[in-house]
């Protein structure tokens, strides 16, 4: 059974008081959710990671990282390394969003090399893929993401894999207001499974969790969550406020 995961992505908002007022409240008002039922990690900017760690620490929500440089250490001016980030209580790491893949150059190729490297230092991937406007226009969703999935897990054995967190965000859906359908997420969704299924096998497949993200609310997170392959949200905008990152977190209710 695949336990729900909810992710706030608080992208490059919110500075060091901020960040630890907003997990504060998130700490308050999310201590009732059991973690065997629902998975809840927030992922502030590398700045504010420890101080939110000190405040999250021992509780039900786990912290990640928006990015991560594929070394240990070295001379690589103004990166974070997978060590750095383990050292301030991270356990997740977004690789791969496509507003890295638009702004910074990333390719399904660097996603890979940070991919394998977080596995290495075991830290939990949550690999972003998703079509843009003018991909969906065109016809080619499937093959876009199927090749984004397959880029980003190549020469990734089963056993990382089956603990990989995948996170369908078409980009036409960020920030924009304009959420997929639940059919239209559903499609893509077990697209993914299918292609997950042919990479290494089904029950590899049906243990790896697929977030939706672009523009999941409070008032739409419950249909989307009730689709059969979407096992969780990864939230930007919603995610900023604790009293509506709360009702998604607790979709169930
Ligand atoms: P929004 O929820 O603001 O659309 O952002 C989604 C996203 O990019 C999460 O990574």
């Amino acid at each position: 059974m695949r336990i729900p995961i909810i992710a706030g992505n608080w992208k490059m908002y919110k500075d060091l008081t901020e960040s630890k007022a907003l997990a504060e409240s998130l700490k308050n008002c999310l201590k009732d959710v059991n973690p065997e039922d629902t998975e809840v990690a927030i992922c502030p900017t590398f700045t504010n990671l420890a101080s939110v760690n000190e405040i999250i620490k021992g509780s039900n929500i786990k912290l990640g990282a928006q990015n991560m440089y594929p070394k240990q250490e070295g001379a690589f001016t103004g990166e974070i390394s997978p060590l750095m980030l383990r050292s301030v209580g991270c356990q997740y790491v977004i690789l791969g969003h496509s507003e890295r893949r638009q702004y910074f150059g990333e390719t399904d190729a660097s996603v890979n090399e940070k991919v394998k490297v977080a596995f290495e230092y075991a830290l939990t991937p949550i690999m972003c893929v998703g079509e843009t406007l003018e991909h969906r226009e065109k016809g080619i969703t499937n093959s876009v993401v199927k090749t984004q999935v397959e880029g980003g897990l190549k020469d990734i054995p089963k056993e990382k894999a089956k603990n990989i967190v995948i996170a369908y965000e078409p980009v036409w859906a960020i920030g924009t207001g304009k959420v997929a359908t639940k059919e239209q997420a559903q499609e893509v969704h077990a697209m993914i499974r299918g292609v997950l299924k042919n990479l290494y096998d089904e029950a590899t497949a049906n243990s790896i969790r697929i977030q939706y993200g672009g523009s999941v609310k409070p008032d739409n997170v419950k249909e989307l969550m009730a689709q059969p392959d979407i096992d969780g949200a990864l939230v930007g905008g919603a995610a900023l406020k604790a009293d509506s990152f709360e009702a998604i977190v607790k979709f169930k209710k």
